[in-house]
C-alpha cells in the first residue's frame, strides 16, 4: 500500500516507522522542510538500536529506509492510497490542509486524521 503523512513530528515519524516496517511505501511531507530530514536522522538512530539489540537485521534496517521518502509538497500524495494526517492540534490548519489535499488525490483515498 501507498501510504502519505503529513506531519513528521513525534507521531507522524512513528506512523511511518511503523507502516514502513510493514513493506509500505511511505511518502511523508511536513510543512517545515528540515523536520522531515530531522525525524528522518531520529529514525534511523532509533533504527540502529534495535539493529545493535538484534531486535531487527541490518537488512531490514536498510528495507525500512528505502520504503521511506520525502514528499515536498502535497502533489506528492497522488498516488496514495491512504493518508493520515499527524500535524499540530489546531482545527483550522487540518482544515486548510485537508481542503488542499482533496485537490491532489483520487476519489478512493481514505484520509485519516
Ligand atoms: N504525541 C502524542 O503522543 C500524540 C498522541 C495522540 C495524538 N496526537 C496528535 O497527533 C498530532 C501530531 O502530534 P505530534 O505530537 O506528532 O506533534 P509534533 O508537534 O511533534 O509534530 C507536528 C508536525 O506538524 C508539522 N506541521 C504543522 N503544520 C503543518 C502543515 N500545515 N502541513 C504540514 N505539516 C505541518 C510541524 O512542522 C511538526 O513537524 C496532533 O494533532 C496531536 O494532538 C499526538
Amino acid at each position: 500500500m501507498n501510504i502519505g503523512i503529513i506531519g513528521a513530528g513525534t507521531m507522524g515519524i512513528g506512523i511511518a516507522q511503523v507502516a514502513a516496517t510493514n513493506g509500505c511505501k511511505v511518502w511523508v511531507y511536513d510543512a517545515n522542510a528540515r523536520q522531515v530530514e530531522t525525524a528522518t536522522l531520529g529514525l534511523e538512530k532509533t533504527l540502529t538500536k534495535l539493529v545493535d539489540k538484534q531486535k531487527i537485521s541490518g537488512e531490514k534496517m536498510t528495507e525500512i529506509l528505502a520504503n521511506i521518502s520525502i514528499a515536498t509538497e502535497l502533489k506528492d500524495f497522488k498516488d496514495c492510497e491512504l493518508i493520515i494526517e499527524a500535524i499540530i492540534e489546531n482545527k483550522e490548519i487540518k482544515t486548510k490542509v485537508f481542503t488542499e489535499l482533496e485537490n491532489h488525490v483520487s476519489e478512493t483515498c481514505i484520509i485519516g486524521s
